[in-house]
């Protein structure tokens, strides 16, 4: 499958068909059972627009004390194991076997954004991020290396994938706004974005 390439971000569209995102929606229901979506906060206290969780040996969170992956969910409780359907996606896209260590779970309500940032809290970052878009459709932006630089937008869809590797491993990437309403694929809307990271600590 050839990806369709903006500022060095590989867009796979359409990567999950429509029984594999619901057998992927089906994984992700036991991990959240077992480790349940939080309204997250930022260092500076601003609660965030997205819920959060993870799966696999670390879970990337935020409160108070600052940006970092816990081998703990915020309740205290491990983090569940990575969904098989997520990593298998991970070793067909990504050439390495090594596993990645985080799946962060980002679940976006009608009103829920992600602002312009890198994703940097790794110890390496040598391996591309994998993110997973499931359920309504997602105002997707992408820029380089400098905050303020120029950027282009994309609508990502249920089963899109985009890989950020290379030059795009560290750009400036966020979500404006979802289209709530727009997939049938969870009952009462929303999206569900999955990132996939090799965190090495
Ligand atoms: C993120 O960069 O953390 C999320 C991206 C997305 O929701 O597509
Ligand atoms: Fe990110």
């Amino acid at each position: 499958m050839q990806p369709l390439r903006v500022r060095g971000f590989e867009i796979y569209k359409a990567c999950l068909d429509a029984s594999k995102q619901a057998a992927l929606v089906e994984e992700l229901r036991g991990v959240l059972a077992i480790a349940p979506l939080v309204r997250p906060v930022t260092p500076s206290g601003r609660e965030m627009s997205v819920r959060m969780s993870a799966a696999g040996r670390l879970g990337w969170i935020t409160d108070r004390n600052g940006y970092r992956y816990s081998k703990t969910h915020p309740n205290g409780a491990c983090w569940p194991p990575m969904p098989g359907a997520v990593l298998n996606l991970w070793h067909t896209l990504v050439d390495t076997c090594r596993d990645p260590d985080c799946c962060l779970i980002n679940w976006y309500g009608e009103d829920a954004r992600m602002g312009l940032h890198q994703d940097r809290d790794e110890g390496n970052f040598d391996w591309p991020v994998l993110s997973v878009s499931l359920g309504d459709a997602a105002l997707f932006r992408m820029g380089g290396p400098e905050r303020g630089g120029k950027t282009q937008s994309v609508w990502l869809e249920s089963g899109d994938v985009v890989l950020m590797g290379g030059a795009a491993r560290l750009a400036f990437h966020g979500v404006d706004r979802v289209r709530h309403g727009s997939s049938t694929l969870l009952p009462r809307g929303g999206r569900i974005n999955l990132t996939l990271r090799v965190v090495e600590l």
